[in-house]
């Protein structure tokens, strides 16, 4: 990396004016439930970590909306986030983060760093009838009407970076479009990065991790959303109800696969193995411990998993550390290991 600042100039850059120096800069608003994870019969044969030998692993997991804003809007269109805290012996844990959006946006920390100058959310008005037509005439589609209360997005930022940076496209159109789910437990998250897992045999495979609802994807018409904070209330109504399942699948990367570069995807046909599943049981009453506080890391992993030479995966180990040294979050796990 050439610039030495670079993790801490990329936390500055995505930091927004209505964003709050006690929440993180991106995903402000999140809640954590609890709950457990066993591996399936297959998934000791591919990785000798311990959350994959069966046991019953106890695991922290905070649901959160992408947006750094610290003004919960639910319903609007936005990358939901899953960050799960799987609790190893010994007071050792390991984490999973991952989102809704299958690609990154960029391939290195430093056109992230652009990447993220250029989507600030800037001002955004309805637009006119005659405009909606012209774009029409222009093959262009035309431009979304604002949410109520929506006076700025990133959209237009991040289509001017995609239009100029072809590695950006994926992303950027599928945030675009993403919407809204009816519920955190009914989206499909994505760890994004490709990593390293050992199995028994000492034989090293290139996997990509994602997390499957077990009750389906389903995602609402953001304009038809009754109100802009239902998706704790629905948590907490759902968990009182009974558990909810998520499947942890892991999909196989084979030569010729991108293992470094987390906007490009993978062929759609790689193996997935199902490695096991999370059953989320309960929505800690304390919500400061059990959740705001916690400061997640994609790079804390455990002896059976090793990050890849991906260098967006790299810079968010110290970029993660000085978000939460900034908003006062519980030290982050590696000064326990
Ligand atoms: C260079 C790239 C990235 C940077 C600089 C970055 C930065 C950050 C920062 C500063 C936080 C707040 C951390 C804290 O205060 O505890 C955060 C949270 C988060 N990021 Fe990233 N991020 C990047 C890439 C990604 C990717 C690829 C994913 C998807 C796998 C992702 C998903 C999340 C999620 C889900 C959270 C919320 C975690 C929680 O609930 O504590 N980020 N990110």
């Amino acid at each position: 990396m050439d610039d030495p600042d670079i993790a801490e100039n990329l936390v500055d850059a995505l930091v927004l004016p209505d964003g709050s120096p006690n929440l993180r800069p991106v995903h402000a608003i999140g809640i954590g439930a609890s709950g457990f994870f066993v591996a399936s019969e297959v998934a000791r044969d591919y990785c000798v970590a311990e959350h994959f030998q069966g046991a019953r692993i106890p695991v922290t997991v905070r649901f959160s909306n992408g947006s750094g804003s610290a003004v919960q809007h639910d319903g609007w269109s936005d990358v939901r986030g899953m960050a799960t805290r799987f609790h190893l012996s010994q007071d050792a844990a390991t984490d999973l983060i991952a989102m809704t959006l299958p690609e990154f946006f960029t391939p290195t920390a430093e056109t992230f760093l652009d990447f993220a100058k250029t989507a600030r959310p800037a001002s955004f008005s309805r637009e006119s009838p005659w405009r909606k037509i012209l774009d029409m005439l222009l093959l262009t589609l035309p431009m979304r009407n604002p949410y109520p209360g929506e006076t700025v997005r990133p959209d237009e930022g991040a289509m001017r970076f995609a239009d100029r940076n072809g590695y950006a496209q994926l992303a950027v159109f599928q945030a675009a479009s993403i919407g809204a789910p009816v519920s955190y437990v009914r989206a499909t998250y994505h760890a994004v990065h490709t990593f390293i897992v050992t199995a028994p045999d000492g034989a090293r495979r290139w996997v990509r991790f994602t997390w499957q609802p077990i009750a389906g994807v389903l995602t609402t018409d953001p304009k038809a959303t009754p109100c802009d904070r239902y998706l704790q209330k629905d948590l907490h109504d759902r968990l009182d109800k009974g558990p909810a399942c998520f499947s942890l699948m892991m999909s196989i990367g084979e030569a010729g696969d991108d293992f470094n570069d987390p906007s490009r995807p993978w062929p759609p046909h790689r193996a997935r193995v199902m490695m096991g599943t999370l059953t989320l049981v309960a929505v800690p009453e304390d919500q400061v411990a059990n959740c705001e506080r916690l400061s997640f890391n994609p790079w804390l992993l455990t002896k059976g998993i090793e990050p890849s030479d991906d260098p967006v995966l790299r810079v968010r180990h110290e970029a993660y550390e000085i978000s939460s040294k900034r908003r006062g979050g519980a030290p982050c796990a590696f000064s326990r290991s």
